[in-house]
């Protein structure tokens, strides 16, 4: 039906007859002579309709927005004066001598031809028009693109391309799991799985020695801006690499990626970094290097101060003051700090003390601060010295456990810096390392990982003794202050993997349960193993420079995980339930239920 693509027509093609099919982007009557400008994906054209051909240019006069047409027409120069440097296919035009109307539209729900300032809710129930903007057409062109040179590069590296099951059994992330009942099996459930972890892991142990997948995965978890209830991973796994192979051949990918789609050079190595210095110095473990702010420990400082919110924190063990220092920030208003004091109050913290320098050489006249009354001259020399302030800078306290400490001043600090517009336009990937095996929740041991990543040691005493201090072979890739991908050497042992269980708190029962068919496949040769995934979603989310990836998402869901085109999810019939042995709990039972 078309011999070009709107967007492909340029100065090449003046003087050719060419056939077009697209959607009517803008219409205007300009001096008797009737413009639109035709969209498909590829771009926008501007089609002319002179008023001497009478019939055709009634018919024009007659298109609205969105309707679908078919335009038969000559490319020519567009008069001087009249170009559009903005425009791909700004210089030239095509004067039409056909016009054939393909399908007519209502008025779209939500505009096309214009940013988005309607609701997302809005956007997600119009989802196809609201992916027909040229910026969403760009964002999954973008998205296609890298998808296939992913694959390229793997499939060069001589990984095979597996799939895996999407019913199956419950594989832990750490979410929640998706559940679908089972029709044959009364009583029983499959789950989504939250990652194909444990079927890459048994592929190695076939012998397929490098796998990869672009695969969805699903977890029912609090949804934010960059995650998702399902997603895309891509996901991969070698055998008989060490974490130095795969770190290498990650990157490797990434830099050819990025040279290739955004022409930027991401630095050869990665920057490495210890989990341990990440929380010490960013409070985060996926730190943002795009500005300068780090936490700064003044624990020692403030010690022996008689203000007992900064002293109580500095010498207990679980506890530490940490400060930040603003360039500039001493011009924050009351109503500022109170904003910045709520913020970081949902991350735990009790409260922001602040110290404003204004001259650092006069010591305690030259400060401005609710807590200067609690500060000596000499301690306030201290602090002002570890947190190099200058005159003009705002120093920022956390008091606390160190892990609410982290959290708060960590999450102040991205906020500090995009109010200052600190963040530099540079790309910063980064490697975190040296991760802790585990974390303490409540007196009981999780994975920090999953319970499938190997420990620094091989030596499962030594490990027994010391749960808590031991590292494990884990490794994050972290872009901009984004996890854009996390992967761990593997237990190839039975016996380690027991070990790990029994940390866990999960008893040889409750092992053979779930993961008895992993154990067993330990035993029959298992190769040393290890791999990494990739959120492809939030990949391509930084990579189009957007902050959402329901923005890479065809059709995503909301925040509450609904999808407001199909309504789904939805309730289904008796007949439904009665197949796959269901009850329901009377409604007024469900909220009294939640939460137990
Ligand atoms: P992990 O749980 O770290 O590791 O997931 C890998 C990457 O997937 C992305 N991601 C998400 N993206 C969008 N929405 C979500 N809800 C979401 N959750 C995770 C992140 C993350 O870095 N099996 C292991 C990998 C391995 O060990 O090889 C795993 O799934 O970018
Ligand atoms: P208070 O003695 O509780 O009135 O606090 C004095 C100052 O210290 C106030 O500015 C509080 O915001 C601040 N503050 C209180 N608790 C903490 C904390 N845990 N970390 C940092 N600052 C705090």
């Amino acid at each position: 039906m078309r011999t070009h693509y709107c967007g492909e027509i340029t100065e090449k093609l003046l003087n050719v007859d060419v056939t077009l099919c697209g959607w009517v982007h803008r219409r205007r009557d300009l001096g008797g002579v009737a413009f639109i400008q035709l969209r498909d994906r590829e771009g926008i054209i501007q089609v002319v309709f002179e008023p001497d051909e009478a019939v055709l240019f009634a018919e024009a006069e007659s298109l609205r927005y969105e309707f679908v047409v078919q335009v038969k027409g000559q490319v020519r120069a567009r008069p001087e004066g009249m170009r559009n440097k903005d425009m791909a296919t700004g210089a030239v035009e095509v004067v039409a001598t056909e016009l054939t109307i393909l399908n007519r539209s209502a008025p779209p729900a939500v505009p096309v031809d214009k940013p988005a300032d309607v609701s997302e809710e809005l956007r997600l129930k119009y989802r196809y028009l609201d992916l027909r903007r040229p910026e969403m057409t760009a964002r999954f062109k973008l998205r296609s693109d890298v998808s296939r040179s992913l694959r390229d590069y793997l499939d060069g590296h001589g990984f095979m391309d597996v799939e895996t099951p999407i019913l199956t059994k419950a594989t832990p992330e750490g979410a929640r799991d998706y559940l679908v009942p089972s029709r044959v099996h009364a009583r029983h459930f499959y789950a989504l799985p939250q990652s194909p972890q444990l079927f890459k892991q048994l592929l190695m142990m076939s012998g397929f020695d490098r796998y990869y997948q672009i695969v969805r995965c699903f977890r029912d978890e609090d949804l934010r801006a960059d995650r998702q209830p399902e997603f895309t991973q891509l996901d991969i796994e070698t055998s008989f690499m060490d974490e130095e192979g795969i770190m290498l051949l990650m990157e490797n990918m990434m830099r050819h990626i990025f040279q290739k789609h955004l022409n930027v050079q991401l630095p050869e190595p990665f920057p490495r970094m210890s989990y341990e210095e990440a929380m010490t110095v960013y409070g985060s473990d996926k730190p943002d290097m795009r500005f300068d702010i780090a936490l700064v420990d003044v624990s020692d400082q403030v010690c022996s101060m008689e203000f007992k919110v900064f002293s109580g924190p500095a010498n207990a063990a679980d506890s530490r003051v940490a400060a930040i220092c603003v360039p500039d920030g001493a011009r924050l208003s009351r109503k500022n700090i109170d904003d910045y004091s709520k913020y970081i109050a949902r991350y735990g913290a009790r409260g922001l003390a602040y110290l404003k320098v204004i001259d650092k050489d006069i010591g305690l006249d030259g400060v401005q601060s609710p807590v200067a009354k609690f500060f000596d001259e000499a301690t306030l020399k201290a602090v002002l010295q570890k947190t190099a302030a200058e005159n003009g800078d705002m120093i920022f306290f956390g008091a606390d456990k160190t892990s609410v400490v982290n959290d708060t001043l960590g999450a102040l600090r991205l906020k500090l810096a995009e109010d200052f517009d600190l963040i530099s336009s540079e790309w910063k990937p980064l490697w975190v390392v040296d991760f802790p095996m585990f974390e303490e929740i409540d007196g009981r041991m999780h994975a920090l990982h999953h319970p499938f990543t190997a420990p620094q040691t091989d030596n499962i005493e030594k490990l027994k003794s010391a749960p808590a201090e031991t590292l494990s072979r884990a490794y994050d890739m972290v872009l901009n202050g984004s996890e854009i991908g996390g992967g761990s050497i593997r237990i190839h042992r039975p016996e380690m993997q027991s070990a790990i269980f029994d940390i866990l708190g999960i008893d040889d029962k409750e092992a053979d349960d779930k993961f008895g068919f992993l154990l067993e496949a330990l035993k029959y040769g298992c190769p040393p193993h290890g791999g990494i995934a990739f959120g492809l979603d939030r990949l391509i989310m930084l990579m189009s420079g957007t902050d959402s990836i329901r923005d890479v998402i065809a059709f995503p869901k909301t925040t509450t995980a609904s999808c407001p085109l199909t309504s789904a999810p939805s309730t289904v019939s008796q007949a439904q339930l009665d197949e796959l042995h269901l009850r329901l709990k009377p409604t007024k039972d469900i909220s009294g239920s939640e939460g137990s």
